[in-house]
């Protein structure tokens, strides 16, 4: 064996409810902003295929779980669904929804796989957005009172909690660029969306501390590192921007407790400040995180700013720099994201040199990949090889960060089984157990899912 990882590594996946848990509006669950949309653009979605099914974990978690056993997990990450766990977003608790999630934790564990559990998954209520969603102060207050009601609820089973994933994607989706529900397209409202978010998961941290769980919490972020075409002055300081907006806006205030000054410059130099009440900023001060979960997809290469905007128009963090293609780049053709493996032993450097060597652990990575039947052997089960390579590849410079001191604790597959992803629906298969969406969820491991029970098995290839 060439590459053995440290005793007790986390070996698993991640999941989350609105994409697997399917029953959507079932047992007293309302919809979220995915049921929402769905509802009046079914046609935003790939195949007409919307959320109300995904892949029926609800009902099917008992056999889940056996798969999980038998592909090695000894963690696994999903998370609550706020919109089933209390269905007006505030006020009453749905005890069928309590009951299904503790379910689902106990059977966890007496599997021997130690539940990861966020609290937020790009799943708004919807009654939370009609008033504003992330943009309402009205909404933080009612989040923090949910993630109080899980911390008080399932404390006793779940030990590492998370606030959100990837909160910087709804920022993007929903504010940015046009891409989800509800489709704002003014970066200052984004701003307003991250800062809340920010003030949301330290309110959050601070409620956790202050019930004493006995548990780490942390957050989920997906860290795209930026490389600049080369070394010009122009190219690294376009680098320079593209990181403060896309990788540490969030980075810092959850780990450091403030935001980077020269981010903030150019906020101010652009108009485009959020409001800030009164404590925020000491809340996000006083409450670090414990753990940070880091996904990694794919880098981002940035160059000079070529043509300037012109005079007038809307702020976009793209009028600082222009995106670069490099030739010769390995790509998913899939997913059409560049694949770069050594970028994650470069994110694992940045935290242990300058954030505190902060104990994380590789929370999501993966490939999704269209139309993987055609990859079925005689015995029936996909031979995904190109996953078990892209994930050896990347395992290969996680073993060589770790050896290097960064303090890696886990390493997170992105997913568990076949799943529903936002618009792409079922487009893209990223699981290690596939899901026959035409012969009624049937569930296959398939050849990484094999390989991944030996890799955690001999905890190392
Ligand atoms: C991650 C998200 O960013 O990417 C997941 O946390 C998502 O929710 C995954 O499913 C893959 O996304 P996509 O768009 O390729 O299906």
């Amino acid at each position: 064996m060439n590459f053995r990882f440290p005793e007790n590594f986390w070996w698993g996946s991640a999941a989350s409810g609105p994409q697997t848990e399917g029953a959507a509006l079932i047992d007293g669950r309302k919809q979220s902003i995915w049921d929402f949309w769905y509802s009046i653009e079914p046609e935003c979605f790939h195949h007409l295929v919307g959320p109300e099914h995904t892949s029926d974990f609800y009902h099917r978690f008992k056999e889940d779980i056996q798969l999980m056993k038998e592909t090695g997990h000894n963690t696994f990450r999903t998370s609550i669904q706020w919109s089933r766990l209390i269905p007006d977003g505030t006020g009453e608790v749905n005890e069928k929804a309590v009951a299904f999630y503790n379910q689902v934790f106990d059977e966890l564990l007496a599997n021997d796989i130690e539940p990861f559990v966020n609290l937020y998954h790009f799943d708004m209520p919807m009654c939370m957005q009609e008033i504003g969603g992330w943009e309402s102060r009205e909404v933080i207050d009612a989040y923090v009172n949910y993630a109080n009601t899980c911390f008080s609820l399932f404390g006793n089973r779940v030990k590492y909690w998370f606030t959100f994933n990837e909160p910087i994607v709804p920022v993007e989706a929903s504010y940015l660029y046009n891409w989800h529900y509800p489709k704002i397209t003014d970066f200052k409202r984004g701003a307003q969306v991250a800062h809340n978010t920010i003030v949301a998961h330290s309110k959050a941290v601070e409620a956790f501390k202050k019930m004493n769980v006995d548990g780490k919490i942390g957050i989920i972020l997906n860290l795209t590192p930026t490389y600049p075409r080369s070394e010009s002055p122009g190219d690294t300081a376009a680098a320079h921007i593209s990181d403060l907006f896309f990788n540490r806006s969030f980075l810092d205030p959850v780990t450091k407790g403030e935001y980077p000054s020269d981010l903030i410059d150019i906020l101010i130099e652009q108009d485009v400040v959020p409001t800030v009440m009164a404590g925020d900023l000491e809340v996000i001060r006083d409450n670090p995180i414990d753990i940070l979960g880091v996904n990694y997809y794919q880098p981002r290469r940035v160059k000079e700013k070529e043509v300037p905007e012109l005079e007038g128009t809307p702020f976009m963090p793209e009028h600082l720099f222009d995106p670069y293609i490099m030739p010769g780049r390995k790509i998913n053709p899939h997913r059409g994201w560049e694949i770069c493996e050594e970028v994650i032993y470069d994110i694992m450097v940045d935290l242990r040199d300058h954030y505190g060597n902060i104990p994380f652990f590789i929370s999501e990575n993966g490939m999704g990949v269209e139309g993987e039947e055609k990859f079925r052997n005689e015995e029936g089960f996909i031979e995904d090889d190109y996953r078990i390579e892209f994930v050896k590849e990347h395992l290969k410079w996680v073993h060589k960060g770790i050896e290097e001191g960064a303090n890696c604790l886990g390493y997170h597959i992105w997913t568990f089984m076949d799943n529903w992803s936002w618009t792409n629906a079922y487009k893209n298969r990223y699981g290690l157990v596939e899901v026959d969406l035409k012969n009624g969820f049937k569930r296959t491991i398939k050849k990484s899912g094999r390989w991944f029970q030996l890799l955690a098995e001999k905890n190392g290839f």
